[in-house]
Parts: C-alpha cells; sequence; structure tokens
C-alpha cells in the first residue's frame, strides 16, 4: 500500500540526488510547452489541494491569471504552516524532499507569470527550515532561480497562520488576523479596494495583487504531473480523487505514521496496515480527519480514503491527518479538547468566536471537568452551536460546529455518562504534534497552556466558572 511520488523513505539531502531520481524534468517541460500546456496537465490530471478542502489546483490559478484587477504584482505563496492537530505531511515532505515543493512551486510562478516565491512557514520549524534553506542556496547556484527571487518567511507558532488570508498578513508584517477576501482575488500588498476590509500596504504597485496559495504538498504534485504527466497522475488514486497523498496516523494506535499513499483505499485497511490498527481486544470507536470535518464512525471507516466517499460517509478527508480514538474512550472529552484548541486559536476579530466558540468551550468544561451541566447550559450549548458560524470571516467556526455537533449528536451515551457526572478521562489527547519518532508521535506540551490572547499560562487555566452546586437543604 505505501508508495512513493514525493515523499521518499530517506530524505534527498542533495540536488545531484533529486537529479537523479528524475527531479528537475517537470520545470524543464513546464518551461518548454509554456503556461497554456501547464494549465491543461494540471486539469486533465485533475490535482486536487493537498491543503484540506481538495479544491481544484488549475481553477485556482485561472482565476489568478484571469483576475480582472491584478495590476503588476502577482505573488506564488507555499503554504508550508501546517498546524492541524494529527497532521505533519507537510513537514515530512519539507524534509525529505523540498526540491520537489520548490520545484513545483516555480513551475507555478512561471505559469502564473510571478517574479516571486514565498515559502510561509514557521520558526519554530528549525528542521524543515535547514532543508529549505539547503535546496533554495543549491537551486540558486544551479539557476534554477534566475528571474524568480525565492524568499522563506519565519512565521508564528498559531493555527491561524495557515489559513491562507491570515499568511498574507504574517508576511506583510502583521499578525494572523483573517481578512474578507480570497488571496487570488486580493493579495499581498494590495491597494484595493477599501471595502471594510484589512487591505495591506500600498506597495505602489496599484493593483489588487492576487497571490497563488497552495498547500506545500499541492506544489510538489504539480511537479510529478509536469514530470510523468497528466495520464500518469490519473492511473493512480480515484477518478474523482486522483493521485497519492500523504496521511498522517496517530491516537490510540500500535504506531504513529506519516506514509504516503494512493487514494482510494479504505481509510480501515490504511489504519490497520501503516499504523498496525488499535491496542488488543480494543476497536476503533472514532477517527477524526483533522478538526475540520465531522468524525468518521462505525462503516464510515469502510469507505474509500477521497474527498466524495469519506463526505458522503459523513466526514471529510481534510488534510489526511486521522486521529484514531478506540472504545475507552468517552468522545464529549474529544469535544472539549478541540474546542478548546479552536476557541484558543480563534483570533476575536468576530462574535462567531468571541461569543460562540467560548460558550461552548466553557459548557464543555462543565460537562468534563464538574460532571455536572443545567439544562439551560445544555440548551445554550445546542443553539451555540447553531448560530456559532453566524458573521464569522474564516472557516473556523464552522470547523467548530461540524465537528463538536457531530461528537455530540453521534456518541449520545458519552453525553449522558459525563451529564451523569462521571469524570473525564485527563489522558484524551489532541495531537497538535511537534514531531514523529520512531512510531511514536511527539506533542506539544504547551499546547494545554495557551491562553485565548495567545500567551502562556503556567498551568492549565479553565475558561469559565466551575458549576456552582445549590446547597441541598
Ligand atoms: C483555521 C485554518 C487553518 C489552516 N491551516 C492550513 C495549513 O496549516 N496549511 C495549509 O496548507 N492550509 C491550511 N488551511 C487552508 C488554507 O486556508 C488554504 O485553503 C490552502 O492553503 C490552499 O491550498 P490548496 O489549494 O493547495 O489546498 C487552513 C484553513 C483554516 C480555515
Ligand atoms: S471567525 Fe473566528 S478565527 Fe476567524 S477571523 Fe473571525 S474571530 Fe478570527
Amino acid at each position: 500500500m505505501r508508495t512513493f511520488h514525493a515523499l521518499p523513505d530517506a530524505p534527498i539531502t542533495s540536488l545531484p540526488s533529486f537529479l537523479e531520481a528524475g527531479g528537475g524534468l517537470g520545470l524543464r517541460r513546464a518551461l518548454e510547452s509554456g503556461p497554456a500546456a501547464v494549465l491543461d496537465a494540471i486539469d486533465e490530471a485533475g490535482v486536487r489541494g493537498r491543503g484540506g478542502a481538495g479544491f481544484p489546483t488549475g481553477r485556482k490559478w485561472r482565476s489568478v491569471l484571469s483576475e480582472p484587477t491584478r495590476g503588476d504584482r502577482v505573488d506564488v505563496v507555499v503554504n508550508a504552516a501546517e498546524g492541524e492537530p494529527g497532521t505533519f505531511k507537510d513537514r515530512a515532505l519539507l524534509r525529505a524532499n523540498p526540491y520537489l515543493v520548490l520545484e513545483g512551486a516555480l513551475v507555478a510562478a512561471h505559469t502564473v507569470g510571478a517574479s516571486r516565491v514565498i515559502v510561509a512557514t514557521k520558526a519554530a520549524y528549525a528542521t524543515e527550515l535547514s532543508a529549505l534553506e539547503r535546496a533554495v542556496g543549491e537551486l540558486r547556484e544551479a539557476g534554477w532561480l534566475d528571474g524568480v527571487e525565492v524568499v522563506v518567511v519565519r512565521g508564528p507558532d498559531h493555527y491561524l497562520y495557515g489559513e491562507e488570508t491570515a499568511l498574507l498578513e504574517v508576511i506583510e508584517g502583521e499578525e494572523p488576523l483573517p481578512r474578507h477576501l480570497p488571496p487570488y482575488q486580493y493579495g499581498l500588498f494590495s491597494a484595493e479596494p477599501q471595502l471594510g476590509w484589512s487591505a495591506g500596504t500600498d506597495d505602489g504597485s496599484g493593483g489588487s495583487n492576487p497571490s497563488l496559495v497552495n498547500n506545500v504538498e499541492t506544489y510538489a504534485h504539480v511537479a510529478l504531473v509536469m514530470q510523468h504527466g497528466s495520464e500518469w497522475y490519473r492511473s493512480l488514486g480515484a477518478d474523482s480523487s486522483p493521485g497519492p497523498t500523504i496521511v498522517t496516523i496517530t491516537g490510540d494506535v500500535r504506531r504513529a505514521v506519516v506514509a504516503e499513499v494512493e487514494l482510494g483505499h479504505p481509510l480501515r485497511e490504511v489504519i490497520d496496515e501503516l499504523a498496525g490498527g488499535v491496542g488488543p481486544g480494543r476497536r476503533i470507536k472514532a477517527v477524526l480527519s483533522g478538526v475540520s470535518n465531522p468524525v468518521l464512525v462505525g462503516d464510515a471507516l469502510d469507505a474509500p480514503m477521497t474527498y466524495e466517499a469519506l463526505a458522503a460517509a459523513g466526514g471529510g478527508l481534510g488534510s489526511a491527518g486521522f486521529v484514531v480514538y478506540d472504545d475507552t474512550r468517552n468522545m464529549v472529552d474529544v469535544a472539549h479538547q478541540v474546542s478548546r484548541f479552536l476557541h484558543v486559536e480563534s483570533c476575536g476579530q468576530c462574535n462567531a468566536c468571541k461569543g460562540g466558540t467560548f460558550d461552548i468551550t466553557v459548557a464543555l468544561e462543565q460537562l468534563v471537568l464538574d460532571g455536572e451541566i443545567s439544562e439551560r447550559a445544555l440548551w445554550r450549548l445546542r443553539r451555540s452551536l447553531e448560530t456559532v458560524t453566524d458573521g464569522g470571516r474564516c472557516y473556523l467556526p464552522v470547523q467548530e460546529q461540524r465537528l463538536i455537533t457531530s461528537l455530540l449528536q453521534r456518541f449520545p451515551d458519552d453525553l449522558d455518562e459525563r451529564a451523569g457526572g462521571a469524570p473525564g478521562d485527563p489522558d484524551v489527547v489532541l495531537p497538535k504534534l511537534v514531531d514523529l519518532v520512531d512510531g511514536v508521535a511527539v506533542v506539544d506540551a504547551e499546547m494545554l497552556l495557551k491562553q485565548p490572547d495567545w500567551t502562556y499560562a503556567e498551568t492549565p487555566v479553565r475558561l469559565g466558572p466551575r458549576v456552582v452546586r445549590e446547597p441541598a437543604v
């Protein structure tokens, strides 16, 4: 099942080794054939963005090219901010094959007419930064970057930084606060329009400066398509979800793993074969696909791993970061961890998060930490889950609604158990990954110390008040 197309078993550590493995051919072909042929090849291959939504890559590139207010400045941005809990694929790829990612980004630059490639990653990702900088240096020396400037940005360790409009803010030197309008319309240092959204500083170019933002793995796939052809790419994976993908599997499995597979295998097989399934005598209770989709349960685990099939099964593929929970877990405890993460990582620009994700997290705290919740608070929890998406600038409150609602609705016995006073399980983890070493996931120990103002407390602090019991008279 395991395959190698983008992610090699052993890291590629020099340009000559990359060339020996067929690297560089994709860029050469793109330069020879020109932008129109590259766009056709990507469309024919059916490449879909690997940043989570599976958006058709060719369509996005064409939007950037045809943006009517485009002006002179167009940037290609590599979204290398990976911060989704349970996902480690972009960091694995940057460590093992930074050349392929940069090759795909250079294909993009030549296709959309950009003279800049900006790789936006995190200052905390030291191993990835050194692999990237080595690769950029070698490519520069070899003349690959003639006419294209490559800049590596070291951003903050906040989840929102990965949201594409917040990514642009950070590149402009601001905090990662999402904007209203998408990068393919209004990109870096755009001067217009001033329609109540946070435009950046005008750099004098006078246009809307569309920026092309794609995920790390998406650019690697573009390079593969140009190297091997669209038919080859379509021969992998499934009709509607072609190609390979890099999965991360963590949680209650025998070994945590990051590995490349073709799309289309049943999810349960992928978990069993790559991660050894769950422990002896246990069964899989639920699988999270990051924190962006509803939880996968029961028969959904036998669905093929494609965008469509997992959505039809009530969940989603997301960025293929699967967190497995076995039948010892109470899913209200998981809901609490997810809601806390999303609230703390939200930015507070909109009431959706200031009020909505806060109220939901506080109700879940009461269930998990106090083992008690009033009827009125339960009603408010349900109501907040219905309204949390109202007026949000970005997708984060939608994630809250989809995932938390599914966890509470699909596990009513777990809700009864916590509402009945059974204490929460302190060992339930939502793995924000720092590393994967020899089958063990290294989880960010500071995650539970982070506060909604993005500072860190010395010990975990709850967000809301405790339930105060009325004295029984
Ligand atoms: C809260 C939030 C966090 C995100 N984090 C990431 C991320 O770390 N990396 C990423 O590639 N996309 C992330 N995305 C999705 C990006 O906004 C964007 O859709 C993606 O980079 C597009 O690339 P693609 O078309 O190649 O998939 C995030 C989205 C949201 C709403
Ligand atoms: S919806 Fe939430 S995270 Fe998104 S911009 Fe508004 S407050 Fe920030």
